[in-house]
């Protein structure tokens, strides 16, 4: 008679075949427990063994309510290395070239947008946010209609110090201003605690809206060495301080863009503290700090800060919608002055886009949303990655994000990632190409892939189109 341990082995060793050979992909939901039972003539018990097995061995996972998944798997390809500090500072010269990708990336509808950072709508709430609005209004026609507060909409900021609990933060709604995006709050910070020509510490490579930012108010970049998952390296960033004056750092410390990377919490606080002790000021955008793959929300930089001396800046806009223009600053001992940037800037913002925004977060079932969005965007990051792995030449690496929704991929040392943007935009998918994330246009062979598009055979055959691409590449 068969033990039931080989049972089970042989159970799992079928579903782990179809895993291998690709019937099953990562994040997809495996047959249910009573369905393969049926289908291999076995008992409930016995696929419940297989599935114990598969789990115990990292290949699937249950998700309460849900079923049994595919896990998401590693990429094979080499992970990209620590990148290098600059040794001096230096003006960011990037606007032209940003703007023409960016209305390359934003305007080319028939592409395949990898390019572009956005979600694609079809992962947000777009329907119940709109219904949200018109409900809110309907309610207090008149409010939507008029000016708000210079603070923000008081409702919207109780939400928000509701939600920044979970970084780790107490706040009340006086902590908070809200903003037209992260942008928006961002210009703020920087413009609140520099002077024209000072100098700013950023990640390398970093979001280029953020050196965009830097060039328009005449501020100088030093880019310091940055780990592909721990964040911005702190010797380094150490050594700079004492050899230049700093007049603020701004970093992405939950989930960077492009990078995916995840500051350390010790490593945080010991930033953080750091900083505080030589009266640097730390802009940080949490942007994607609700949209970790694991399970805890990450703390935020600002939940180590004691002083007032951590500016945290975040939105809606890669959770509900872009479109909105919904964020919010914390400007701790800068108030005053942010305060008074806002309302010489916008005099206050959006009513109706605020109103929906504090309305879904009180009734709409954010976390359930966010739940899903996290699981949604960590498998595609894995498919993708698989697909690069499958289509790409030797000599590409790619980025290990432990959450947001973009990979970075280093292509061979050959190509150059702007003559490659525009092929590529030519055969219908677009790229963000690595220079536009360097104040030194760097990254001269890597490009930025968004993963937060539906899979589809449109998807693989576009990323089929860039894996030939480089392949081909002369
Ligand atoms: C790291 C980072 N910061 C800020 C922004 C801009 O955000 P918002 O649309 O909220 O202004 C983005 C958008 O892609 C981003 O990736």
């Amino acid at each position: 008679m068969i033990s039931q341990e080989l049972l089970y082995r042989r159970v799992a060793q079928r579903v782990e075949g179809m895993i291998q050979g690709g019937t099953l992909r990562a994040g997809d939901r495996i047959p249910s427990v009573r369905g393969l039972s049926q289908k291999f003539s076995v008992s409930v018990s016995t696929v419940l063994g297989a599935y114990g097995m598969l789990e115990n061995r990292g290949l699937i996972e249950a998700r309460p309510q849900s079923g049994y998944y595919v896990r998401p798997i590693q990429s094979p390809l080499p992970e990209v290395a620590q990148t290098e500090s600059c040794e001096t500072s230096n003006e960011v010269d990037l606007m032209d070239l940003v703007l023409q990708v960016v209305g390359d990336l934003h305007f080319d509808d028939r592409a395949v947008a990898f390019g572009a950072a956005s979600p694609s709508p079809e992962f947000l709430p777009t329907g119940k946010l709109n219904r949200f609005m018109s409900g809110a209004l309907r309610a207090q026609p008149y409010r939507g209609a008029s000016y708000d507060s210079v603070k923000g909409y008081h409702a919207l900021r109780v939400q928000i110090a509701k939600r920044m609990l979970g970084a780790g933060c107490s706040l009340t709604p006086e902590d908070i201003i809200t903003t037209a995006g992260t942008q928006q709050a961002i210009v703020m910070a920087l413009q609140a605690v520099t002077q024209p020509g000072d100098t700013v510490i950023v990640e390398t490579p970093t979001y280029f809206g953020l050196l965009k930012a830097l060039e328009a108010l005449h501020l100088k970049a030093l880019e310091i060495g940055t780990h592909p998952r721990e964040g911005i390296c702190l010797d380094e960033l150490e050594r700079a301080i004492e050899q230049e004056k700093i007049s603020a750092c701004v970093w992405v410390p939950n989930f960077g863009n492009p990078l995916g990377h995840k500051m350390p919490e010790d490593k945080l606080k010991r930033a953080v503290h750091f900083l505080n002790s030589k009266k640097i000021p730390l802009i940080e955008d949490d942007i994607y700090g609700e949209l970790g793959f694991a399970e805890e929300r990450p703390k935020a930089a600002k939940s180590f800060d004691r002083t007032g001396n951590v500016i945290l800046c975040s939105s809606f806009s890669k959770t509900l919608a872009p479109g909105y223009r919904v964020g919010w600053i914390v400007p701790g001992k800068f108030r005053k002055r942010i305060e008074q940037l806002k309302y010489t800037s916008t005099v206050a913002t959006s009513t109706p886009t605020q109103m929906a925004v504090a309305s879904f977060l009180e009734n709409g079932g954010f976390d359930r949303h966010l739940r899903r969005l996290r699981r949604t965007y960590q498998d595609l990051v894995s498919r993708m990655s698989q697909a690069i792995a499958e289509n790409f030449p030797e000599g590409t690496r790619v980025s290990r994000p432990e959450g947001g929704h973009v990979l970075w991929v280093e292509l061979p040392p050959n190509i150059d990632s702007i003559a490659y943007y525009k092929l590529a935009l030519k055969k219908g998918v677009s790229v963000a190409p690595g220079p536009i994330f360097s104040a030194t246009r760097r990254y001269s062979n890597f490009i930025r892939l968004n993963c937060a598009i539906s899979w589809s055979n449109k998807v693989e055959k576009a990323i089929r189109t860039l894996g030939k691409l480089a392949r081909e590449w002369k």
